[in-house]
């Protein structure tokens, strides 16, 4: 039999989308609760008073009674690769791209240092409670096989792909649109519901794929229906400018993408600041996703997420939150609300801390279509837990003597003081994968 373990503290989990349901309706929260994990999954949530008695003698109960537990959170959207590319300066992305970005990408031709990145990437995550990532990895299939070892290894639920680039970029960074397409294939057929992990095909965006590359990824979308794809959309009025050059056919940015099927409700597509009406038509028909980048966009100086108008009733569409390290200059998805924040006060919308807390862990699984297995605590789902700490650092712990057990304005201090010290634990598959 497997041994039951449990975590005591102060449980918050979401039901519904506070924007749509309300604040009070949104979440469930026990002041003294207990999570009971078995076999990698959860089977009990609730009350410790009503569990504690019914949990078999010596089960090992992890108590943090201050402290919040959540479902583990969930980024969706980074490059593995560019660990050693976060915090470069003083350019746009285009340049961005070629001065720093394509350099380190190449070094990921040699495994050894792809594995080294793919420990120290996973490791980081860790520590900042984010349990489930959607991961960008090279050109070379090494640098995913690299990666899904690594999550595989660590039980972690991933979801990641191979890029594919046979342009615009440095001819060892380059595949042809029949490499791309059989290397992904293969990846596919190796790694896509291996234990955990799944497949996101990767054409990295418009600028580094021919007509027969996005083709390719057509095909690859349609011939595995329940894989991923994942892209960059107008992000930057360059990059815009020079996808239009390059698919003169094209009525847009999106339309690009649209052209060779590559929208649907498992497309994930990076940044869309700069979209127009039908461009938002096109991404709400077709349920695909819209993944605001904050640190991300605020660094590399790409533009304001537009949130109001992407939830616009009369054609909303699908919104998650996302880091995009190495552009984005965070691994914490706390620090990555806290800029999304700052960019729509910007912009006079607001984001209210249920609202980034919702988009964190269910949002986000909604976003990938996996909010049955983890986004949330609950019977039957996976075992990903974060503890947080409202307190962790002096000026949290004093702002926090002014909070008197109002949970949102607690978990505002958490996203807009908190970062990587505010994670007392990490637990991916029932395992205590991080502790401070
Ligand atoms: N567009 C194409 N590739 C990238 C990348 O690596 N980062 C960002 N931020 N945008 C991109
Ligand atoms: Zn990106």
């Amino acid at each position: 039999m497997t041994q039951r373990s449990a975590v005591r503290g102060r449980l918050l989990t979401f039901t519904a989308d506070p924007a749509e349901a309300g604040a009070a309706a949104s979440h469930r929260y026990w002041g003294d609760g207990i999570v009971v994990l078995e076999a990698g999954s959860i089977v009990a949530v609730g009350d410790a008073a009503s569990i504690l008695p019914s949990l078999p003698e010596g089960t090992p109960i992890d108590h943090y009674p201050d402290q919040l537990v959540m479902p583990g959170l969930i980024d969706t959207h980074i490059h593995y690769p560019q660990t050693q590319v976060i915090g470069s300066y003083g350019e746009q992305l285009l340049e961005w791209l070629q001065k720093y970005t394509f350099v380190e990408e190449q070094k990921f031709a040699d495994p050894a240092h792809a594995g080294r990145v793919a420990g120290f990437f996973v490791d980081e995550l860790f520590r900042n409670g984010t349990t489930t990532a959607v991961v960008y990895c090279t050109v070379r299939p090494e640098s995913a096989e690299a990666f899904f070892a690594e999550s595989h290894k660590r039980n972690a639920r991933m979801i990641a792909g191979k890029v594919m680039m046979d342009r615009g970029a440095p001819e060892r960074l380059l595949d042809t649109a029949q490499h791309g397409y059989d290397e992904t294939k293969a990846l596919v057929e190796r790694w896509h519901g291996r234990g955990r992990q799944h497949y996101a095909i990767t054409p990295r965006f418009a600028l580094t794929s021919t007509e027969a590359q996005l083709e390719a990824s057509g095909a690859l979308l349609r011939e595995h229906p329940d894989c991923y794809l994942q892209t960059h959309l107008a992000e930057n009025h360059d990059e815009i400018a020079t996808a239009r050059r390059l698919y003169p056919q094209a009525s847009s940015y999106t339309d690009i993408y649209d052209r060779y099927g590559l929208l649907g409700p498992r497309s994930l597509f990076g940044h869309c600041i700069h979209l127009d009406e039908a461009e938002l038509e096109r991404l709400s028909v077709t349920r695909s996703i819209a993944a605001f980048c904050p640190t991300s966009n605020l660094f590399i100086g790409s533009g304001l997420f537009d949130l109001a108008t992407m939830r616009d009733p009369r054609r909303p569409v699908r919104v998650s939150l996302a880091t995009d390290v190495g552009g984005g200059t965070s691994y914490s998805m706390l620090r990555t609300a806290a800029e999304a924040y700052k960019v729509l006060q910007l912009r006079r919308q607001n984001l209210p801390a249920l609202d980034a807390f919702y988009l964190m862990t269910l949002g986000n699984a909604r976003a990938l279509s996996l909010e049955d297995r983890i986004g949330a605590l609950a019977p039957g789902h996976d075992a990903d837990l974060v503890v947080l700490d409202a307190r962790a650092t002096p000026s949290m712990a004093h702002r926090m003597e002014t909070v008197a057990g109002d949970l949102a304005e607690e978990l505002f201090v958490l996203m807009t003081l908190g970062d990587d010290r505010s994670v007392r634990a990490t637990y991916v598959a029932g395992v205590k994968a991080h502790a401070a």
